[in-house]
C-alpha cells in the first residue's frame, strides 16, 4: 500500500498577532512545523511527504530541514490563497498510484504516530476517516449578536486533522469542488457532499491547532512530554 502525506503550512497566521507565521514559531527550541514533520517522518507507513508552503518561505524552510538532519525526502509545493487550494496543490503533486492520502495541519505538532497509523488504516478499509473530539460546551447558532437556536451537542463533534482518504475519492472530491465552486474548511466536507461515508475516530485533546498566542504556553508544556500530562489529556467520549 502506497501512502502519501500532505502537510499544509502556507497560512499567514493572522490570529497569532506575530510577524512569524505560527508554523515557524519555536516551541522548546524547534519550530512547530519541524515538530509536526518529525511525527510523519517517524511513521513507517508514510512513503512521501508533501509540505505546502508560501513561495518565499520554501528556501529558508529547506535550510531549517537540513539543520534538523531530517533524512526522509520531503517535497515542497507552493501554497494557494485558501487552505483548500493549498491542499489541492499538494494533492496534484501526489503520484496517481498512491492508495491513501493523509492530510495534517502543519500547526498540530502533538499528533501521535499511532493516530496517523490508525487514520490511514481506517481510510484504507473504509474509504475516508477523520479524527474528532466530543463537544462538552453548549453550542448555539447565532446571527450577529442574537441567538438563533441551541444545537444538540450530543450530536456535535469538533474536527481535527489528520484526515485520510483513498486517492480516488479525494481526487473526485477536489475536482467536483473546483467545478462547483465549493470551499470547505477541511477535506472531509468536500468528500461528504458527494455522499461518500466518512468514519469518525476519536482524536486527542493534546492534538491542538496552534492558532493564537494563548496556545503557546500549552504547547511549551506539551513539548516537555510529561507523562502525567499525557495521561490527563486522554480523551473521553
Ligand atoms: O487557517 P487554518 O487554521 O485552517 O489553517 C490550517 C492549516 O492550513 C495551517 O497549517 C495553515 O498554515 C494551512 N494553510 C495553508 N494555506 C492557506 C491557509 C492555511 O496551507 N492559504
Amino acid at each position: 500500500m502506497k501512502i502519501a502525506a500532505i502537510i499544509p503550512a502556507a497560512g499567514i497566521g493572522m490570529r497569532m498577532e506575530s510577524s512569524t507565521p505560527k508554523q515557524f514559531v519555536k516551541v522548546a527550541g524547534r519550530s512547530v512545523l519541524v515538530r509536526t514533520l518529525q511525527k510523519f517522518i517517524s511513521c513507517q507507513l508514510i512513503h512521501t511527504i508533501h509540505v505546502v508552503l508560501r513561495k518565499d518561505e520554501i528556501e529558508s524552510f529547506k535550510k531549517e530541514i537540513e539543520d534538523s538532519k531530517i533524512q526522509k525526502t520531503i517535497q515542497f509545493v507552493e501554497g494557494g490563497e485558501t487552505r483548500q487550494e493549498s491542499v489541492y496543490r499538494g494533492f496534484k503533486a501526489v503520484e496517481p498510484d498512491t492508495n491513501v492520502v493523509v492530510i495534517h495541519d502543519g500547526v498540530r505538532p502533538f499528533v501521535e504516530v499511532e493516530m496517523i497509523k490508525a487514520i490511514v488504516q481506517t481510510a484504507a478499509k473504509k474509504g475516508s476517516a477523520i479524527t474528532v473530539l466530543s463537544c462538552f460546551d453548549t453550542v448555539k447558532e447565532i446571527h450577529q449578536d442574537l441567538v438563533v437556536k441551541t444545537l444538540p451537542r450530543e450530536k456535535i463533534v469538533m474536527v481535527q486533522t489528520p484526515q485520510a482518504f483513498k486517492y480516488e475519492i479525494l481526487k473526485e472530491s477536489f475536482e467536483r469542488a473546483e467545478i462547483e465552486g465549493f470551499q470547505g474548511t477541511d477535506e472531509s466536507s468536500l468528500v461528504e457532499r458527494l455522499g461518500f461515508p466518512v468514519t469518525a475516530l476519536l482524536g486527542s485533546e493534546r492534538n491542538i491547532k496552534i492558532t493564537k498566542p494563548t496556545d503557546l504556553p500549552l504547547a511549551e508544556l506539551y513539548a516537555q512530554d510529561i507523562k502525567f500530562l499525557r495521561d490527563i489529556t486522554k480523551v473521553f467520549f
